[in-house]
Formats: structure tokens, C-alpha cells, sequence
């Protein structure tokens, strides 16, 4: 409408208006969020990293894949073509994370996106009481420790650039209790805390830090301990039992959710969201039900 007036007056601005209006019809180009963006992914090679390389190749950035399973690390640079590169990382060895750091400097000339996102889950019993404290330190040394080492290498570049988004994968275990065992699920509120106490510095540098908490999804890291606990199931009975967690009718939570879910925060779309937890979980941890019983079920 407003550009048919604009038209039919001979406005001088119609012709801006009319170019603009005709390009963003015909473009069937979908936006590309990260063109030229520089991006380093832990634990890239599988699930949700994977999923996020993959997202963040198709809207423009180039990304580093820092993984300790090379062999898979490989195979998805290759899947995913010349912007994907591959860096063998083991996150507990700093000298690795500060390495692959200075790689995406070194070959691209600046580190625009660090997402942390490696994660291992923990098989200690569930009884405080029977806590294994070798296999706690394990879990922290991965899910807790590398997240800071990441977050520390990414800030040394980023700082003097003045710019710069961080991401890392938290949980929904991290934001309630009671889902996981202690170990892995106190893994997680430390890397929502890690957000939050790092963004008050980081902001001071035009940095953004933010985290993601998704809910169960069957990637390799949930199937295999699912394996573990009902060995007797077929692997399509175990996905369907992870799926059935969710709350949301009409849909799974998949890799590809939280891989948008990081292509928002990665943006300029997330410009001024910081120190922020973003759930995943289609409203799961949002609310209890009290689960009454009937009234005509009760005496
Ligand atoms: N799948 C889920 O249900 C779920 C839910 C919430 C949070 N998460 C978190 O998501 C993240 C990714 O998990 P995923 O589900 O994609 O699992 P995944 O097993 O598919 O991928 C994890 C990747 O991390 C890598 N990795 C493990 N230890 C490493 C180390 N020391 N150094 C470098 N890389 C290492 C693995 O090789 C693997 O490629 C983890 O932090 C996990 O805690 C997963």
C-alpha cells in the first residue's frame, strides 16, 4: 500500500523504497546470520556441537572443530566441506584449548564465536553417600574446568578486539535438581554460574557470554548411557523413552533446536542479550503439575 502511494505521487523516495521492497521479495536467499564470522566449537565432532558447526557453516562463518575423537572430527570436516576445520582438543590440557585458539587466529585472523560446548555425562551412583570423588573430579574436569580454560583463551583474543560472542552448553540439570546424578548435575549449575559471574567482566569489553540448557536428547553421549541402564532395550524403544520426557506435543527436542538456539545467541539478532541462560526444553522446567486426583476419584 504505502508503496503504491509513494509511486502514484512520484515521491522522490519512492524509487529507494520500491529497489528495497523488490529485493527483499524476490531474495530467496535465506539471511545469512554469521557471514565472516570466525567460530570455535569443543566437542564439534558429534550431537549438538555437530549440529551447531553445521547451522553456523550455513549462515556464513567459518568453524573450527576442537575435539579429543579425531576420527569423527575428520569425517564431519569432511561432511561439512572447506569452511569446517578440524583441531584435535582434549578441553581438560589447557595447552590444547589455547592452541586451537590461536589456530583460529593464526589461519582466519580473529576468534568472532567460542562456543564450549564438549561435555561428558557421569555414571557415579546416585547416593551422595556412595559419591566418587575420582569420577566427580573426571566430570568437572570436563563439564566445569574446560569450560573456564575455553572461556579464558577466548577472552585473551576477543579482550583486544573489544567484541566477541561465548557460548557454552549448560542443562536443564543445571537449573533444577533431581534429573541426573549429583555429579553431572552440579557440573551444570557451575556453568550457568560461570556465565553469570563472567559476564559481569566481560561485558566491560563489548563481550557477550551466554549459555544454553537443553533438555534430553538422544545424541550418542544420552544413547550410551541409556544402553547402559536398560541393555535389554532395542535403540528405537530408548529413543522414544528419551523423547517422552519432553512436554511439548508435536515436537522432539533435537540437535538442530539448540543449534538455533546458539545461532540466536552467536548473532548480532542477541546483540544485548548477556549473562543469559536460554532453556531448551519446550517449557519443562517452567512449571510442576500438582496432579490432584479427580474429584470423582477421591472419597
Ligand atoms: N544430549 C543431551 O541430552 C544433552 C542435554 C543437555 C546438555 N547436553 C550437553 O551438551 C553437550 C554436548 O553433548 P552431546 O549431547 O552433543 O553429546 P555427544 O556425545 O554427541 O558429543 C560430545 C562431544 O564432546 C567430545 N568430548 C568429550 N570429552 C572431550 C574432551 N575432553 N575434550 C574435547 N572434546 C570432548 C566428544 O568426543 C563428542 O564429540 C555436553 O556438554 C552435554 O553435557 C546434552
Amino acid at each position: 500500500m504505502m508503496l503504491r502511494i509513494c509511486l502514484r505521487k512520484n515521491i522522490p523516495y519512492a524509487r529507494p523504497l520500491f529497489t528495497e521492497s523488490f529485493y527483499r521479495l524476490l531474495s530467496t536467499r535465506p539471511e545469512r546470520k554469521l557471514q565472516d564470522k570466525v567460530a570455535l566449537i569443543t566437542g564439534g565432532a558429534s550431537g549438538i556441537g555437530r549440529a551447531a558447526a553445521t547451522t553456523f557453516i550455513n549462515n556464513g562463518a567459518k568453524v573450527i572443530i576442537a575435539d579429543i575423537d579425531q576420527q569423527h572430527g575428520r569425517e564431519t570436516v569432511k561432511e561439512l566441506g572447506p569452511n569446517a576445520t578440524f583441531v584435535t582438543c582434549d578441553v581438560t590440557k589447557e595447552s590444547d584449548i589455547s592452541s586451537a585458539v590461536d589456530f583460529a587466529v593464526s589461519e582466519y585472523k580473529q576468534l568472532d564465536i567460542m562456543y564450549n560446548n564438549a561435555g561428558i555425562p557421569c555414571k557415579t551412583p546416585p547416593s551422595i553417600v556412595d559419591l566418587d570423588l575420582e569420577s566427580f573430579d573426571k566430570v568437572m574436569d570436563i563439564n566445569v574446568r574446560g569450560v573456564m580454560v575455553g572461556i579464558k583463551h577466548a577472552a585473551r583474543v576477543m579482550i583486544p578486539r573489544g567484541t566477541g560472542s561465548i557460548l557454552c552448553t549448560a542443562s536443564v540439570t543445571g537449573v533444577i535438581g533431581g534429573m541426573a546424578q549429583h555429579t553431572y548435575s552440579v557440573s551444570k549449575f557451575a556453568v550457568i554460574g560461570i556465565v553469570k559471574s563472567l559476564a559481569s567482566e566481560l561485558c566491560r569489553h563489548g563481550i557477550r557470554i551466554n549459555c544454553i540448557s537443553p533438555i534430553a536428547i538422544p545424541t550418542p553421549f544420552v544413547m550410551n548411557e541409556m544402553n547402559q541402564i536398560y541393555p535389554h532395550l532395542e535403540s528405537e524403544r530408548l529413543v522414544e523413552i528419551v523423547r517422552n520426557v519432553g512436554v511439548l506435543k508435536g515436537a522432539n527436542c533435537e540437535p538442530s533446536d539448540v543449534a538455533n538456539a546458539a545461532l540466536y545467541l552467536a548473532s548480532d539478532d542477541a546483540r544485548y542479550v548477556n549473562g543469559h541462560n536460554l532453556v531448551v526444553d519446550g517449557g519443562f522446567t517452567s512449571f510442576k503439575s500438582l496432579e490432584f486426583p479427580a474429584p470423582n476419584q477421591v472419597q
